[in-house]
């Protein structure tokens, strides 16, 4: 059976991650998050003191550290499992940041390209289908409402036993959205042969659904 791959990209806290990871489970494919790689380049540079909008320091950083992501989602910085530490409100911003390097962007992009070089690949992030996966046989924008990404965030924090404030996350959702809409290279828009899904209103199990129908669908396509 012929694989395929498929591109999600959409704002903050759309539920890209969870999708994508239920769905490289129910196909057997694998699910790279691209955000994860912004971040640890993030988490380096804020480590080693260097601006997070410097690009020329952003790249000495880039090319001295090692960025992996193991088939089970954790993400690693020279070989230390840094999973949870990307996820800190200080370095999604930072994520942000450095996102919107022409120098970074560019090598990243080089990376994810190479990883996704075969079929059976499942890239959540905001460029996947309009930069990173321009031929993929899938593509996904999911969106919902900042409210709804930002009840589900703050109630993931507070499962994980983190104190946070609605009304603050609300806020930073909504900075990042404006800086990752707004910025010049490769802004985050919808790819125009993508799906949207709002997942305002649906389950994780219904989006799951969803995306997992037009998959099968394209697969039999290829398959045909
Ligand atoms: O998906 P995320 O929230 O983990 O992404 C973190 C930041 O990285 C986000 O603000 C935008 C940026 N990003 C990007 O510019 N391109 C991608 N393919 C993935 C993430």
């Amino acid at each position: 059976m012929k694989k395929i791959n498929i591109a999600i990209d959409g704002p903050s806290a759309a539920g890209k991650g969870t999708i994508a990871d239920n769905l490289a489970e129910k196909l057997g494919y694998i699910h790279l998050d691209t955000g994860a790689m912004y971040r640890c380049v993030a988490l380096a540079c804020i480590r080693e003191n260097v601006p997070l909008k410097d690009e020329d320091k952003v790249m000495e950083v880039i090319k001295e550290v090692e960025i992996d992501q193991t088939a089970d989602g954790r993400s690693f910085l020279d070989g230390e499992d840094v999973s949870d530490e990307i996820r800190l409100p200080e370095v999604s911003k930072g994520a942000s940041d450095v996102s919107t390097l022409r120098a970074v962007r560019k090598d990243l992009v080089r990376r994810q390209k190479h990883m996704a070089k075969r079929k059976g690949f499942i890239l959540d992030g905001r460029d996947i289908g309009t930069v990173v996966l321009k031929n993929a046989e899938l593509k996904i924008y999911l969106t919902a409402s900042v409210e709804v990404r930002a009840m589900r965030r703050y109630k993931q924090n507070l499962e994980k036993g983190i104190e946070c404030d609605y009304e603050e996350i609300a806020r930073q959702i909504s900075e990042r959205d404006y800086q990752d809409i707004h910025r010049k290279e490769s802004p985050l828009m919808k790819a125009e042969d993508a799906v949207e899904v709002d997942t305002s209103d649906l389950s994780i199990e219904e989006v799951t659904g969803k995306v997992y129908e037009l998959a099968m669908e394209r697969i039999a396509g290829v398959n045909e």
